[in-house]
């Protein structure tokens, strides 16, 4: 029997529901795949900061450090989003991101048939469509310095400061070059080359790594009209390469090809690897969704497969993770459809489909 330790932040709002359906997905392909997890639940976000104080106690990261992946939920909510507040329950993923070096962000994005009516794109338009957002995820606006907010002569201001250096963006276009291989060979870098300093010397490593990859086809977009080709010809695309903010909007605007933000799945990767693959935090794209909190209806099918995701990246599980991937699509050809997707059903009915598929349903709390 193989053993996994996955520290457990299921967060606020939605997170905690489809959390607990991702752990259970993954202890039944355990029982089905001869392994066990050991998971070690931790506060983080908005019911971090109401129990400790803090979004991100130091237990929690150190749980984090000691697991061989960390598997999160959501966080944030209207109770937590007074602006002057000194901690937001977001502080703690950026703080988790950078703690953790998690620089790649992988966001698979599947245009599946059976949901063509869930996706506001006519079938001629996505059908096929099949890319990888591989967003940068420790640099950009969200870490520059200066940040913050400042009053002088009575006038109060604020900045925020989009930096880059050159080995920050090698090892990320490095990354989907790598990742372009192994798919199709196309990458495309998006940025903002035509007004951005940080976005030029962003292209210019992409045209030098560029030449150690002769076999990709790679071709650079700027952001604002790659946001219109990305969902008028969403087939164009295979790995799409960007920085921490493009690649953050640009995600939940691809949740519209594959039919809705609860089927987006991601992986945080970084360079720290263990005996068993890649150490990595799993979440789903989606946020704490607060207006459909604690109502049993949320989708929990993004987070299973960021979950499927973890099982291949980091924890070497790669049979586990095939039987998941395809029990998450067997839900979504035929299985039971949340809100999200137009149906009625409630997130333990996808579970217990999904659970169903895994094989060996475990006990199904009351
Ligand atoms: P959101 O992703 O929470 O919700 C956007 C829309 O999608 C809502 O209509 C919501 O009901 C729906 N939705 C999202 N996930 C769903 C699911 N699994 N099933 C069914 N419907 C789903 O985005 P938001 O409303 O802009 O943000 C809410 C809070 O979440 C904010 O505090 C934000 O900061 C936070 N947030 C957290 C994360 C994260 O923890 N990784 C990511 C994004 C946003
Ligand atoms: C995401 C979220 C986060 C981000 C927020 C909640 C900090 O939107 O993971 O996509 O902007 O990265
Ligand atoms: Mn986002």
């Amino acid at each position: 029997m193989r053993e996994h330790r996955v520290a457990s932040l299921p967060g606020d709002g939605i997170g905690p529901e489809v959390c607990d359906v991702a752990r259970r997905v993954v202890d039944a392909a355990g029982a089905r795949f001869d392994f066990e997890v050991t998971w070690d639940e931790q506060p983080v976000g908005g019911t971090a900061i109401d129990a400790e104080g803090t979004p991100l106690p130091p237990s929690t990261l150190e749980a984090c450090r000691r697991a061989d992946a960390v598997l999160l939920g959501a966080v944030g909510g209207p109770a937590w989003d007074d602006p002057s507040a000194e901690h937001r329950p977001e502080d703690a993923l950026l703080s988790l991101r950078s703690e953790l070096e998690l620089f790649a962000n992988l966001r698979p994005v599947t245009a599946y048939d059976a949901l063509a009516t869930a996706s506001p794109l006519r079938p001629e338009v996505r059908q096929g469509a099949d890319l990888l957002i591989l967003r940068e995820l420790t640099g950009g606006l969200y870490f520059g310095r200066p940040k913050g907010r400042s009053a002088e002569g009575g006038v109060e201001s604020a900045v925020d400061t989009l930096r880059y250096s050159r080995p920050e963006i090698e090892r990320i276009v490095e990354l989907g070059f790598s990742l372009a291989e192994g798919r199709r060979g196309h990458l495309t870098s998006v940025d903002k080359a035509n007004v951005l300093a940080s976005s030029r010397l962003w292209r210019q490593v992409v045209i030098e790594v560029a030449e150690r990859h002769p076999g990709v086809r790679v071709e650079h977009a700027l952001v604002d009209s790659a946001a219109y080709l990305l969902l008028t010809q969403p087939t164009h695309y295979d790995v799409i390469v960007t920085e921490n903010l493009f690649g953050d909007i640009l995600s939940d605007e691809a949740a519209a090809i594959s039919g809705s933000l609860g089927l987006m799945a991601s992986a945080s990767l970084g360079t720290r690897t263990t005996p068993k693959g890649r150490f990595g935090l799993y979440e789903p794209v989606h946020g704490s969704a607060p207006s459909i909190a604690g109502q049993g209806v949320a989708n929990p099918l993004a987070t299973v497969a960021s979950a499927a995701m973890m099982l291949r990246w980091s924890l070497g599980e790669g049979s586990a993770a095939d039987a998941v991937q395809a029990a998450v699509e067997a839900a979504i050809e035929d299985g039971p459809r949340t809100g999200d997707l137009g149906g009625s059903d409630g997130t333990e009915a996808v579970a217990e489909f999904v659970l169903g598929r895994i094989g060996h349903a475990l006990e199904v709390p009351a």
